[in-house]
């Protein structure tokens, strides 16, 4: 058996390919499919079937390229009404490929039509004994150290999601033995869910026991516990939903980006267009276009850019090279933000060469933090999730996710300096550009972020949040 799995960090999403006697599966594809088509190649196996484990939200998927460009079958749950040819798959549902076989169980609860896949190898398994399955892929049901948020349908409420949730999770996926391999679509940072570890796969029995949510004994509990508050929903994410259902154009050869001018920029910074710095937070505070917001390709790229600016945005992009303007124009179309305006020509330089003026955004360590605010010099904004902030945080913080940046800024005095901070220091660059692009005019990141705090010894608590004073 071949197996691989192939892990995105920029969208925290894991899909697969399985392949025996030269048959192969791919579950859950990314947009750009050439991949699966080269591992494929190397591997010498021909792609014949596609499943998509549910309609992805957080992603635009590559099935229906993959299946035209292949020949492949797709198929999905039979409740996804999906609009493409497919084949609509219910419990029981089993397919051969070589010496694998493939088992659907259908799993409602992150959505109506989640599926989870059930493999075995007769390969491993002897010829005497009862087949034995070796891993679930469990799409967006089961996570490591976590489950699939409940909130995404328009069909259902939370509350009931929650409770199919709850009996497909412990009627279904637990049924499987210990020693079943678990390989979920999405890693940590994912807002498909709240709070995941970082590993890569886990087993039915690591779960069982280390799970919060699979300790909760009652269904009454479990859906009061996942249905309250929830992480921020992201406009793009029923949008993607839909797309998905139907099938996403071909992503062909993406057109060339026009290059565009300073001035051009600076007057469409002036009607409130966006404009994305996609360089290092560090670069982005030593100069950056007045009014640019620093979504650095470093981080979870494209999951950040479509929750702060939307998908019918058409930001002017700002890098160091064509190869940075180019991956991250891939990468926003992974997430079907496609219509780019274009990228600042000759990149910083570009716009200093003009004449204009950049601004920076001033950084400070811990130490320094700790001391300024004994001082009662400066207020703090944490911009993690509420796990996060729950887990600790500094004494006094002002707390507001970055996730609710695109609701409204935080309500902080404007006149004394904010250091910003998240865990490592990704986050709180967004918030310090979006926060100075809001007019805040004494924005200071906190360099290493909690992370640095932490290792610092410095105090910490771990008080309720009351969100933003
Ligand atoms: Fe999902």
């Amino acid at each position: 058996m071949y197996f691989e799995q192939f892990y995105l960090g920029c969208l925290a999403h894991a899909s697969y390919m399985l392949a025996s006697e030269g048959e192969a599966v791919v579950v859950d594809p990314q947009r750009d499919v050439e991949i699966y088509l080269k591992a494929a190649e190397e591997h010498s196996v021909t792609i014949r079937h596609i499943f998509e484990t549910h309609l992805h939200a957080d992603f635009v998927s590559g099935h229906k390229e993959l299946a035209a460009r292949t020949g492949a079958t797709i198929y999905m749950g039979s409740q996804a009404g999906a609009t493409f040819p497919h084949v609509a798959v219910r419990d029981g549902f089993e397919l051969k490929v070589g010496k694998l076989s493939i088992g659907v169980i259908e799993t409602p609860g992150h959505t109506p039509e989640s599926i989870c896949l059930v493999v075995t190898d007769h390969e491993k398994n002897s010829p005497e004994e009862p087949a034995s399955p070796w891993a679930v892929l469990t799409g967006d049901t089961l996570f490591l150290g976590d489950v699939g948020r409940p909130d995404l349908s328009r069909q259902y409420s939370p509350a009931q999601l929650g409770g199919m949730l709850y009996d497909s999770l412990h009627n279904k996926v637990l049924m499987l033995p210990d020693s079943v391999l678990v390989y979920p679509a999405h890693g940590a940072g994912s807002l498909c869910g709240r709070n995941m570890r970082a590993e890569r796969s886990s087993t039915i029995g690591t779960e069982r026991l280390t799970n919060y949510a699979l300790q909760i004994k009652s269904m009454e509990e479990f859906v009061k516990q996942l249905t309250a508050n929830l992480p921020a929903r992201p406009e793009y994410f029923s949008q993607d939903a839909e797309i998905n259902r139907s099938g996403a154009s071909t992503l062909s050869e993406l057109p060339e980006l026009p290059a565009i001018d300073a001035l051009s920029l600076k007057a469409r910074l002036e009607q409130g267009e966006a404009a994305v710095d996609i360089r290092s937070g560090e670069e982005f505070c030593a100069g950056h276009v007045p009014g640019s917001i620093n979504i650095a390709l470093s981080g979870q790229f494209a999951s950040w850019a479509g929750a702060i600016l939307g998908l019918g945005s058409r930001p002017v992009l700002i890098g160091d090279s064509q190869d940075q303007i180019s991956e991250a124009r891939m990468r926003l179309a992974r997430i079907g933000m496609e219509n780019i305006a274009g990228y600042l020509g000759g990149g910083i330089r570009g716009w200093e060469d003009v004449g204009l003026a950049l601004a920076k955004t001033a950084e400070i360590d811990v130490n320094e933090l700790n001391q300024k605010l004994l001082q009662g010099k400066v207020q703090v904004l944490d911009v993690r999730r509420e796990a996060e902030w729950e887990g600790g945080h500094i004494e006094g913080a002002n707390w507001w996710p970055l996730d609710n940046f695109k609701i409204s800024p935080p309500e902080i005095d404007g006149d004394l300096p904010v250091a910003v901070h998240c865990k490592g220091g990704y986050r709180s660059m967004i918030a310090c550009s979006l926060l100075q692009r809001a007019g805040f005019r004494n924005v200071i990141n906190l360099t290493g972020g909690f992370d640095a705090w932490q290792q610092a010894k410095l105090p910490v608590a771990t008080d309720k949040p009351v969100g933003a004073r």
